[in-house]
């Protein structure tokens, strides 16, 4: 049982200012906002910055993407024995910019179960996100692709799609988050009203002068739906 009723992940990408040094910088700054009780704050970093889950435990680390294998002979893959030691316990899928197969992402939410990892899926589409709710993904991120890194939000351009997602999701049991050019309160809000979970955020955090005062006004913004 969840004790969350919402999400905001916050992904880093791979920009210079959200990686290595910066990336731990960052993530200094976002562990002195209080988050309350009721609300689930991500991070989702890349791979080669995940073992910073390590210093910031008592943060929801996140990985960028995560492979179907537990430890061993897996060249270049992320296992999941991996993340479950560092203490991660959830990870991003099928983002736009790593999309993958619909045979890995079943293997990937199958082991992900197993081994308790909480999968945050992304589609693109109000089909694929009944498709893989469908198939149990507990965790659907819509995102349009056309509008990812812009300044106009999923929740301004595509609400019908948004309300389509979480209709098809909710029948399969699915909790869903919407992302892509989410810049200001206004569009968390509206992510909710529109019957969101939840937000993905990248550009509109990591970008912007001030991140930590922005993820704070974020996180009160989805709060107060
Ligand atoms: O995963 C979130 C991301 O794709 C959204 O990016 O820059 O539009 O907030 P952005």
């Amino acid at each position: 049982m969840l004790m969350e009723e919402r999400f905001l992940l916050v992904n880093f990408k791979q920009y210079e200012r959200s990686t290595l040094k910066q990336g731990e910088k960052l993530l200094e700054k976002f562990s002195e906002i209080t988050v309350k009780g009721g609300a689930f704050v991500g991070y989702s970093l890349p791979a080669y910055d995940i073992r910073l889950a390590e210093k910031f435990r008592g943060m929801n680390i996140l990985a960028q993407h995560v492979d179907p294998v537990p430890a061993g002979a897996f060249t270049g893959k992320i296992s999941m024995d991996a993340l479950t030691q560092l203490g991660i316990r959830g990870s991003l899928l099928n983002h736009s910019e790593r999309r993958l197969d619909p045979e890995v992402i079943e293997n990937t939410l199958r082991l992900a179960k197993e081994k308790g990892i909480r999968i945050f899926l992304c589609v693109e589409n109000a089909e694929e996100a009944e498709k893989y709710s469908r198939m149990g993904a507990s965790f659907i991120s819509y995102e349009p692709p056309e509008l990812i890194g812009g300044d106009v939000s999923v929740s301004t351009a595509r609400p019908s799609v948004i309300r389509d997602v979480v209709r098809v999701c909710t029948a399969h049991g699915s909790k869903v988050l919407v992302g892509a050019g989410i810049k200001n309160e206004r569009d968390v809000k509206r992510s909710i009203e529109l019957g969101a979970s939840g937000i993905l955020v990248a550009s509109g955090i990591v970008l912007s002068e001030s991140p930590a005062e922005k993820l704070g006004e974020f996180i009160k913004a989805m709060l107060a739906e």
